[in-house]
């Protein structure tokens, strides 16, 4: 039987990773950031040394987007130079990285072969850690994936039902389209990833369907009962530090990788799954 290393698994994904594990039934140990840091190669060597997994899953990253541009030699350390010490560390590895490797211009989703063209110091880290990772074996999955809400993590969910309580008027952006993806959708798939020894290569998997920032901010207010006063804007009258790809949705080509169900399905499932404590705030 497989057994798994998750590591970051304090992060919104790996929570969700380590319960997909336990619900397939997939013996699965995982180790967050204060008990193995991926940047230390000796830690790494160490920790697979005494879990001795088959396949160690990479939730490990950091994912401060706008952070990343002022601070890209501490993003690469992690995102690119620690994906690769995972890679060469012996087991299969199960990488994810994102849809901030495209630089956004293309019209219609993008397929896995689609070239990269990063627009932000984030994506440029995400992008070596997949070089990192494809170097070390072609065996090694990497699973794209993009715009994530889970419940143990702070996300977009959140953040629209906070400014709306405090607000009581939201604007956002509506020209970013991009695949919701809920992290237990995505979780079980990078079991299954995990699981399948054929399945190397590059895969997307995100959320099935897509739609602007703006109309995720509408389906959430909708499926909440949230009464808001809430208008579309533009990328360019709502500036951030890193720039965001206008088009970053994501198509699977491949008969072997895992598809998910719809985001709306995931929104949903997500909004029945949150705890109660942040329910009622
Ligand atoms: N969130 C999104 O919308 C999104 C979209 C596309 C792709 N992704 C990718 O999905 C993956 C999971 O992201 P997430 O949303 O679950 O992020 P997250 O909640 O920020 O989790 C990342 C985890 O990595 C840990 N970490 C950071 N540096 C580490 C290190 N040196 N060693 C070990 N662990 C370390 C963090 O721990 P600390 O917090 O304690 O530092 C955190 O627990 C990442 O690869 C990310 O790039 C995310």
């Amino acid at each position: 039987m497989t057994k798994l290393l998750v590591v970051g698994a304090g992060g919104m994904l790996g929570c969700d990773v380590l319960r997909a594990a336990e619900s397939a039934g997939v013996d699965a140990v995982g180790l967050t950031h204060a008990e193995l840091d991926v940047s230390s190669e000796a830690a790494v060597s160490a920790a697979i040394a005494k879990v001795q997994p088959d396949v160690v899953i990479n939730c490990a990253a950091w994912t401060d987007v706008d952070g990343a541009e002022s601070s890209e030699e501490a993003a690469f350390a992690i995102n690119a130079t620690a994906a690769g010490i995972l890679a060469n560390s012996g087991p299969r590895l199960v990488h994810v990285s994102t849809d901030y490797v495209f630089d956004g211009n293309k019209q219609g989703a993008y397929v896995e072969s689609d070239p990269v063209a990063p627009q932000s110091a984030y994506g440029r880290t995400k992008l070596a850690g997949e070089q990192l990772v494809a170097a070390a074996s072609a065996d090694h999955a990497i699973a794209r994936t993009a715009w994530l809400f889970g419940v143990d993590g702070a996300n977009f969910v959140e953040t629209m039902l906070r400014l709306a309580e405090q607000r009581g008027e939201v604007s956002v952006v509506d020209d970013q389209v991009g695949c919701p993806t809920w992290t237990a959708h995505l979780a079980d798939a990078l079991v299954e990833l995990a699981t399948n020894p054929a399945s190397g290569g590059i895969h997307h998997v995100a959320g099935a369907g897509s739609t602007s920032w703006f109309g995720f901010a509408a389906a959430i207010f909708e499926a909440t009962g949230t009464a808001v006063a809430l208008s579309p804007t533009t990328s360019a009258e709502f500036i951030r530090p890193a720039p965001r790809p206008a088009n970053s949705v994501l198509e699977a080509t491949r008969p072997d990788t895992p598809r998910l169900p719809d985001w709306r399905e995931g929104l949903n499932g997500y909004l029945a799954a949150r705890p109660a404590a942040v329910r009622s705030n």
